[in-house]
């Protein structure tokens, strides 16, 4: 008898304490989403680097949350705006970084077309040279895990290059081809960054 009241009432509450807490979460997501996109949206006034992250691949947005998290991004920077973007990172638990993931890939990705002064044609050659195996193709991007990058504003694909570079920014050592993207970035000089940048934002199908 007293087994049989227990189920009972296991089986009465267990729907209560489910519905309640997803609705929860529900509840917060559009106030995160509103903080994120004080920086991150295409119509934002912070004047900072922060790129639009709608349609961004979700394994790659919860990876680098994680990445701000584990202090491998962000925690040394000179900028306010990254300083604010890690502790925001840290702010939260592993289910909102899910559905924040889940909510900024199911967006549609806007190219920024904004560039930077530099020499097209040397980009060119640097870009098929050194990124365009890993960033160009579906393929070579699904081989290397490598997120997509043309879309993304002039402004911050120059400073992540030179981060990657100086080790303000590291990668999760889980894969070859993070390592060989931080090695490519050293390769370059300030030219050469500005050189690449034009030339994505010159042709950005590429
Ligand atoms: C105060 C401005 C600010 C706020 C608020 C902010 N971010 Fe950021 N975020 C940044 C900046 C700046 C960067 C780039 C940092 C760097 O690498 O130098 C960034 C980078 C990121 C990246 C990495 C993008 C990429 O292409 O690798 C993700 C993901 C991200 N932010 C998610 C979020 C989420 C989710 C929120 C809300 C919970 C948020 N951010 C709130 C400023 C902000
Ligand atoms: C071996 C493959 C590979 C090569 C070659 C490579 N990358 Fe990457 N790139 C990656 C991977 C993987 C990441 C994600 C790193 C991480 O986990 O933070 C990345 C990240 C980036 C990012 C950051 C994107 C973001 O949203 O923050 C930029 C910008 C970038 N690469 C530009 C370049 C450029 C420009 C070149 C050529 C000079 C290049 N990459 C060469 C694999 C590569």
């Amino acid at each position: 008898m007293f087994r049989k009241s227990g189920y009972l009432l296991v089986a009465l509450i267990l729907p209560v304490t489910i519905y309640a807490s997803g609705n929860n979460t529900a509840d917060v997501l559009p106030q995160q989403v509103k903080q994120c996109d004080r920086c991150h949206s295409e119509n934002s006034t912070v004047r900072s680097i922060a790129p639009s992250l709608d349609g961004m691949s979700e394994p790659y947005l919860v990876e680098q949350l994680e990445n701000f998290r584990q202090a491998r991004r962000g925690a040394d920077s000179a900028d306010p705006y990254t300083l604010e973007m890690s502790q925001q990172a840290k702010a939260l638990d592993e289910e909102q970084v899910a559905r924040l993931a889940d909510y900024y890939a199911g967006r549609k990705r806007l190219p920024s077309t904004g560039t930077v002064p530099g020499n097209v044609g040397h980009g060119e050659q640097l870009y098929k040279e050194k990124c365009g195996g890993c960033h160009s193709s579906l393929f070579g991007r699904f081989f290397t895990r490598s997120p997509r990058i043309t879309h993304l504003k002039a402004s911050y694909i120059l400073a992540e290059l030179s981060e990657f570079a100086t080790g303000e920014r590291r990668v999760k050592h889980d894969s070859k081809h993070k390592l060989k993207m931080v090695a490519v970035a050293k390769q370059l000089n300030d030219v050469d960054r500005a050189d690449i940048v034009a030339y994505i934002k010159a042709a950005p199908t590429h």
